[in-house]
């Protein structure tokens, strides 16, 4: 079996890991970076952390508008597809790389498997939203993380295809775990007790608005706030002529083992990040959603996540309620990789 691997952006390394490691033992598999994330801090140290084979290619897109950096990666991506004829082209999660990856292989005639199939957030404003939905309507094989997922799929008439493997993301995240302990902080710069957040959602940061109300929001939090700051709210912070508020504390991004590390010994995380909400509840660490939707309810069971959207009341709010369960549960068993090579394995004999 060939297969061709589509990656780009930073939370795309983290389900590739899983699968890459197990697929390699069976199959061919060409690993294809889009370059939608460059700098070494969202790119390259997950490839070195999580000990995932350096790209065979780099398609070098970098950034632009929706349609520009589509663009660039469908001409690439055509390219390798049509050098290489794989038997399957997986693509991952919900960006503009898993969009672009879909659309030049099902145009080729190319079977698509889509890694995360079936999350919905309901908010079609969201960019990720149109790439999720694109992709699963033109995916051959939907690999789907919860039963939730596969309900939606089947709302929107997708039924051959559709696979319960569980979360990748939980592979990922029960295997470094032991060395999440925090004895590590003190040279991370961590001393006292903390919140972190992360904020780097377009409806929350291209508009000096919304970005006004996230600081807002963050001024409010009871105590000091460490900020792995994403590249794209560095940015529009600079456009904007904005500041931090006094008891937030920015810092450069993290690696994967320093940022769960950070999650997992904070008071509460604050987050619009999709990823974060449930690394944050699975390692048992209450989440503040920072939107007003979320493609994994399964985190809001018990309180452990709560969608306040940037309205600081009900973020004071929920940080007072009692959680009510003592952890979240419906993104498998941690072995979502082995499934996922199986089903592969399965749909091409
Ligand atoms: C993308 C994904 C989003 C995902 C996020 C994780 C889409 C539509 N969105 O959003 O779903 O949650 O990645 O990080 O695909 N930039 C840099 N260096 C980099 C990468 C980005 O400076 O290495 C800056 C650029 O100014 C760029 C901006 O960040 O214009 C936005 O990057 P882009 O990849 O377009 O979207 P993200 O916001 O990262």
């Amino acid at each position: 079996m060939r297969v061709v691997s589509i990656v780009g952006a930073r939370p795309q390394f983290i389900k590739v890991a899983p699968v890459s490691r197990r697929l390699r033992e069976v199959a061919e598999d060409l690993l294809v970076h889009t370059g939608q994330h460059y700098d070494r801090n969202m790119s390259d140290v997950f490839f070195d952390e999580l000990d995932i084979p350096p790209p065979d290619l780099n398609l070098e897109v970098g950034s632009g508008s929706h349609g520009v950096q589509t663009a660039r990666m469908l001409e690439g991506i055509e390219e390798v597809l049509l050098q290489h004829r794989p038997d399957w082209t997986i693509v991952y999660g919900d960006t503009n790389s898993t969009l672009a990856g879909a659309l030049a292989a099902a145009k080729l005639g190319i079977r698509v498997a889509h890694v995360e199939a079936g999350l919905r957030s309901g908010n079609r404003a969201m960019p990720e939203e149109i790439n999720r939905i694109v992709t699963d309507h033109v995916a051959n094989l939907l690999l789907c993380p919860t039963s939730g997922a596969v309900e939606h799929l089947a709302r929107e008439g997708i039924a051959q295809g559709v696979r319960l493997v569980g979360d990748v993301m939980v592979d990922m995240l029960r295997s470094v775990q032991p060395k999440l302990g925090a004895e590590h902080l003190p040279s991370m710069g961590v001393n006292s007790p903390y919140y972190a957040a992360t904020l780097h959602r377009a409806e929350n940061v291209d508009s000096p608005q919304n970005l006004g109300r996230a600081l807002a929001l963050m001024a409010a939090i009871p105590g000091e706030v460490i900020i792995p700051v994403h590249p794209r709210t560095r940015t529009s912070m600079d456009r904007f002529g904005l500041s931090w508020p006094n008891n937030v504390l920015p810092v450069d991004p993290l690696g994967y083992v320093p940022m769960l590390t950070l999650v997992n010994h904070a008071k509460a995380v604050f987050t619009d990040s999709g990823g974060l909400q449930k690394e944050s509840v699975l390692l048992g660490t209450r989440c503040i959603t920072l939107r007003q939707e979320t493609e994994w309810p399964e985190t809001l069971e018990g309180g452990w996540n709560y969608l306040v959207g940037l309205d600081a009341d009900k973020m004071l709010g929920a940080l007072s309620r009692d959680l009510t369960s003592d952890g979240v549960s419906g993104f498998g068993d941690g072995r979502a990789a082995d499934r996922i090579v199986a089903e592969l394995l399965g749909a091409s004999s």
